[in-house]
């Protein structure tokens, strides 16, 4: 295929509408366009057309074994991609949807084996991105799409992340800026009783037990030992091409762990809470992240700092570790997976 055509968007519907046409009009065609979410940005095709959505998996290195989300515009096109909406789902869908919450319910028939993995369960959510909602409009079909990144690697939450991982294997990217949230979707599983969190995420699990009560981390419902049945939750993830060093989350602790880093790498990379002390020293490199407890504005920029650092040539990248709370779990999460540690 040739090269990737990247189309720049600005926010005014006059100037955009026609170009999110083009890609809606790529989309039917059978071919591929990675476009913004709230989350991160997404590798979309038809998810009602097995061929397209093969194209998916070969332009991402992604094995088949990995389901993928559905992207819908609206409750009543979510009905259309799932076979029943339990009295759980129904309640999610009117309070916390639109937004950073994917469910795993039972699929409808019409959903292709290869987008669920050959599993009887479809995840789908309903983004509040204008340019994602827009897109599945003019593309008048739901939108398998996973994150926009090679297989393994940190999800792109600019079109420059998406380019650097996808250039020349895709159509079309619909580049709307940096995503807002940061880090993708929670999945939560409504077909387990309580229901589990496969992969903690934009929406906090106490968002979720405030509408429908209890429910369960993936570690809490498969202790240790246990095969896991999210296949996306394997521990290799999201990581950036160099090791990931972890510290506990307080200014002395992170500037000792920088003075043990340089005494083993070259040169290390910090992800760098706002006012943290670190050594001087010139083999370091800094990544201001933000403001240590401002979990959206650290989740904005988790990772872009983890790809910036690795581009700047480090050895290393040291972060400190989030707490097991709130928006601040899902960086955690994502953190352990990058530093090979696996979910908790
Ligand atoms: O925020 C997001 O969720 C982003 C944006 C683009 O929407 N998408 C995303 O997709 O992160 P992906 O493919 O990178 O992650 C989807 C996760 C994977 O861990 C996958 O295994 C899991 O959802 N998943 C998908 N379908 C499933 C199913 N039927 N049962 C269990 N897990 C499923
Ligand atoms: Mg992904």
């Amino acid at each position: 295929m040739g090269e990737t055509q990247r189309l720049i968007l600005t926010g005014d519907p006059a100037h955009d509408q026609p170009l999110i046409e083009q890609a809606g009009a790529v989309i039917r065609a059978g071919g591929l366009v990675a476009f913004p979410t709230e989350t991160v940005y997404g590798l979309g095709a038809d998810a009602l057309n097995p061929k397209a959505v093969q194209r998916i998996f070969e332009a991402k290195e992604r094995p088949t074994w990995d389901p993928l989300i559905v992207h819908v515009a609206d409750v009543e096109q979510l009905r259309g991609v799932v076979k029943s909406l339990p009295p759980a789902a129904e309640r999610l869908v009117q309070t916390l949807m639109p937004g950073p919450l994917t469910l795993v319910l039972p699929k409808a028939d019409r959903i292709p084996d290869l987008v669920t993995a050959g599993r009887p369960t479809v995840a789908v959510r309903i983004p509040t991105h204008p340019v994602a909602l827009a897109l599945i409009r003019a593309s008048a079909t739901p939108i398998a799409a996973p994150s926009a990144n090679r297989f393994g690697r940190p999800s792109p939450t600019t079109a420059d992340h998406v380019m650097a991982d996808l250039a020349g294997r895709i159509e079309l990217v619909l580049d709307a800026g940096p995503t807002p949230v940061g880090v993708e979707s929670t999945v939560l599983d409504l077909t387990a009783e309580p229901p589990v969190i496969l992969r903690p995420g934009g929406v906090p699990r106490e968002a979720i037990e405030s509408q429908i009560g209890p429910v369960r981390l993936l570690e809490e419902a498969f202790p240790e030992g246990q095969p896991l049945p999210s296949p996306g939750t394997s521990p290799r993830h999201y990581a950036p091409r160099v090791p990931v060093l972890l510290c506990p989350p307080d200014p002395s602790a992170l500037l000792q762990a920088a003075l043990d880093a340089l005494n083993r790498h070259e040169r290390v990379g910090v992800m760098a809470p706002d006012g943290w002390q670190l050594p001087p020293s010139e083999r370091l490199v800094c990544f201001d992240w933000g403001e240590w407890g401002n979990w959206q504005q650290l989740a904005r920029r988790l990772f872009e700092g983890l790809r910036t650092l690795e581009a700047q040539g480090v050895d290393a990248i040291l972060c400190p570790l989030p707490p097991a709370a709130e928006l601040a779990l899902a960086l955690r999460d994502r953190l352990l997976r990058a530093a090979h540690l696996g979910g908790e």
